[in-house]
């Protein structure tokens, strides 16, 4: 069995000019891309096969990451259901110009889901917690999970009562 840790991936990259939006600063969406990647990359070695992302959640943008600035993605599995994980990923940035600590930009909880060759879910094995911060990192993610799949089904419901009216 595989513990949260051992599924833990870093990542880094210098921001390009490339990827800077109108104000200079590196575009939003190259950050969300890098967190999709290192979380995919989580996803797919415990799936041991493909996983597709089913949901982001909400995610803030604490500070601008700059062009030369060094971007760290970091990742790991929170929590595996039967075919579904959760991913939390934290990114931060080494300023190119100065020796501070590195700075914390964002942090995301990302759900992936374990495919087969059709596209439909298939099961991922279960997670070995060892330590109290993995034990605390899952039963926050069940946390998230029930809130998800209760909107879900709220706004579901609330579709299904629009199809009645
Ligand atoms: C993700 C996907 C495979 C789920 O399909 P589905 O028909 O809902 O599958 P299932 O009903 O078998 O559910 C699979 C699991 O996903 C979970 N799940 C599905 N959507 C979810 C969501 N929005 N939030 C949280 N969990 C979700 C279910 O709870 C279930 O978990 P479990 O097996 O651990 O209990 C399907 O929606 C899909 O292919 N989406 C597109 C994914 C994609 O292409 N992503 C790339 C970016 S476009």
């Amino acid at each position: 069995m595989t513990t949260p840790s051992e599924t833990r991936v870093n990542l880094s990259e210098i921001m390009r000019a490339t990827e800077a939006n109108l104000l200079g600063t590196v575009h939003g969406g190259n950050i969300m891309k890098a967190v999709d990647s290192c979380a995919g990359v989580v996803a797919n070695r415990y799936a041991g096969g493909p996983a597709v992302t089913a949901a982001l959640d909400e995610m803030s943008f604490l500070t601008p990451v700059r062009v030369g600035d060094i971007l760290h993605t970091s990742a790991q599995l929170n929590w595996a259901g039967r075919s579904s994980m959760e991913v939390g990923v934290r990114v931060e940035v080494d300023r190119w110009d100065t020796h501070t600590d590195r700075v914390h930009v964002a942090s995301a909880y990302l759900v992936f889901v374990a495919v087969d060759e059709h596209g439909k879910s298939k099961a991922v094995p279960p997670l070995d917690l060892e330590t109290p911060e993995e034990k605390r990192r899952f039963r926050e993610a069940e946390i998230r999970r029930e809130h998800r799949l209760a909107s879900r089904a709220a706004i579901e419901a609330l579709r299904a009562e629009g199809d009645d009216a």
